[in-house]
């Protein structure tokens, strides 16, 4: 069918609705629109409401026989009213025509009557309702969903948008308002086989547990949904009844191993372990660390912030209410760490010289030399300031190295080697912009320091910028 018939087909549709209308109460008005018939004359020309799945190089455009059980109903009508942008960057087809072609409009009573009509007569028996759950999906989850979504190669194939911006391979269709699209049922039945759907069609079955596949999809639920509802496990009722004596004797049972009977880094795992060594609590204020770094570092261990993959994730092991309470027990038993400590001098070195020893490794010589780009200017470092204290992921700086930058933070004591002094000036004055880039963007191996990869460039020499305004 020509585009210019198809036009004067939904035209004609719109005006038989419009009279209908002003006659017929508004409730009844769909009346005036024959779904059915729309998708017969029309729709079916390129899409398929029936039949096998086949391959997409046998289609002219997405299968449809699904079509009830996939949206959801604001979605799919917005996109019948031609108010969605279209899904495949380079065409459904981009082996036949790499170009987007305009889709049908149809005016919003047909929309919403076409929706209707999927939702009732495009039912899917294989999609089962509620056959998984992304219930309580966490902050950290969507985090670790978004890491897969790349290590998976789904971000190969299907686009989404990293702060604002449309980023990778424009094959299949785009992801960013996947969260307002899918119905989770459908996207669930989806993943665990895709050639179920559309054979052969170039997509491919990942091999991932239930537990990633939760955080995967819960990612991908949230796309393009402004204020997706989050759980936020400490401000829940169980964190205001705890047991600390519980998780005293879960500290017992689990973390003593490593981190020693008073949680003084000594257990026995300590003899073995050095690089870096179980961290020693009895040093470090967790009661003042941000709940959301304490809770995420212990439930899905250390490697989950770059850190040593020797720090197991217990959230699979240590469940519920038992869980909460040994985080209960971690923050009213371990307040020490700021007291100020005798910083460890060099072997050699006088007394009163702050320089600490180093065991961070030299960077390459491409990065040492980097002058910093970001001048230092006002705002840079107010920039770099806030980082510092309080923005940068997976946990702030000042955890570590203190308000002042002195190595004292709320973690800091209970580190080896100690977080850097960034107030002693001696020291400093011969660590370089570079270096200090290198480590901030690829971590301290063996050490406490984690990578912040989350950080652009720009923000890491801005933060350079303020830790060169505290040598004193
Ligand atoms: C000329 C061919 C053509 C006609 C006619 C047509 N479509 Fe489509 N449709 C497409 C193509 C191509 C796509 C993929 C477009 C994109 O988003 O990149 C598509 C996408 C869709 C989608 C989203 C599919 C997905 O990826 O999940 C829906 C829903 C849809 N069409 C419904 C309809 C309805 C309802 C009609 C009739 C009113 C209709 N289409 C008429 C070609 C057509
Ligand atoms: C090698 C390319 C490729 C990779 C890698 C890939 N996909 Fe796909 N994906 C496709 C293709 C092709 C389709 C099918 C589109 C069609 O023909 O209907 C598809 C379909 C989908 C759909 C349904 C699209 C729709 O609305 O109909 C979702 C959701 C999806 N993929 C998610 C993922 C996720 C999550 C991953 C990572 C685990 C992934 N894909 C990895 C190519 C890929
Ligand atoms: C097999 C040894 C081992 C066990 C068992 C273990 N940890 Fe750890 N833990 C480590 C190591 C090693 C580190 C240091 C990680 C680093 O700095 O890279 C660490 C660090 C930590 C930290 C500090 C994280 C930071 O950012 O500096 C906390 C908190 C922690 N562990 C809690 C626990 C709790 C609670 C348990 C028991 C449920 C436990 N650990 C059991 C090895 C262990
Ligand atoms: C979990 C604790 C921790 C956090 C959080 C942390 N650091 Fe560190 N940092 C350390 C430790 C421990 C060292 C010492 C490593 C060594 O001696 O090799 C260190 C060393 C450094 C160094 C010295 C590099 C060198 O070559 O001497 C810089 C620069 C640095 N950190 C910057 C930062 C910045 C910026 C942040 C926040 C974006 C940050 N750190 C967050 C623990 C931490």
């Amino acid at each position: 069918m020509s585009g210019w018939n198809l036009f004067k087909m939904i035209m004609i549709g719109a005006m038989v609705w419009s009279l209908g209308g002003l006659i017929i109460a508004p409730i009844q008005a769909q009346a005036g629109v024959d779904a059915k018939e729309l998708i017969d004359n029309t729709c079916s020309t390129c899409h398929r409401f029936s039949g096998e799945p086949v391959s997409r190089l046998k289609l002219k455009a997405p299968d449809l026989k699904w079509g009830g059980n996939k949206y959801q109903h604001n979605w799919l009508v917005g996109f019948l009213e031609g108010k969605e942008e279209l899904l495949y960057p380079n065409g459904y087809r981009w082996d036949i025509q790499r170009k987007q072609a305009d889709h049908v409009k149809l005016n919003a009573e047909q929309a919403k009557a076409v929706a209707q009509y999927f939702e009732k007569n495009l039912l899917d028996s294989r999609i089962e309702k509620n056959a998984f759950s992304i219930d309580k999906l966490t902050e950290r989850e969507v985090e670790l969903g978004a890491g897969l979504f790349k290590e998976y190669s789904c971000l190969g194939c299907h686009q989404v948008k990293e702060d604002g911006k449309k980023i990778g391979g424009p094959i299949s269709a785009n992801l960013y308002n996947s969260g307002k699209r899918y119905n989770f049922d459908w996207l669930f039945r989806f993943a665990l086989n895709p050639q179920d759907f559309t054979p052969h069609s170039g997509e491919y079955l990942a091999d991932i547990s239930p537990l990633k596949l939760r955080h995967l999809l819960g990612y991908l639920m949230t796309l393009g949904v402004d204020n997706y509802p989050l759980h936020v496990p400490w401000e829940t009722p169980a964190f205001k009844q705890t047991n600390t004596d519980n998780g005293k004797l879960l500290y017992k049972q689990y973390c003593v191993q490593c981190h020693g009977a008073e949680g003084a880094g000594d257990g026995v795992g300590a003899l073995g372990l050095t690089n870096p060594p179980p961290a020693n609590h009895a040093k470090m204020a967790l009661s003042e660390l941000p709940m959301d770094y304490l809770y995420n570092v212990v439930y899905y261990g250390g490697k989950s912030v770059g850190k040593s993959p020797n720090m197991p994730d217990w959230g699979l092991t240590i469940h519920g209410q038992d869980f909460v309470d040994l985080i209960a027990f971690l923050r009213t038993n371990f307040k020490g760490g700021n007291e100020p400590e005798v910083v460890a001098s060099s072997a050699g070195a006088s007394s009163g010289d702050c320089t600490q020893p180093r065991k961070t490794k030299k960077a390459p010589a491409s990065f040492l030399n980097k002058k910093n780009p970001v001048s230092d200017s006002a705002s840079n470092i107010s920039a770099g300031k806030k980082l510092f204290m309080k923005d940068a992921k997976p946990v702030s700086c000042l955890q570590c190295h203190g308000k002042k930058g002195d190595g004292r933070g709320p973690l800091g004591g209970g580190l080896k080697p100690k977080p850097r002094d960034f107030t002693c000036a001696p020291m400093m004055s011969k660590i370089s912009d570079g270096q200090m880039f290198w480590i901030i963007k690829k971590g301290s191996k063996g050490t406490g320091m984690m990578p912040f990869n989350s950080l652009k460039d720009k923000q890491i020499w801005q933060v350079i910028r303020y830790l060169r305004t505290l040598e004193k």
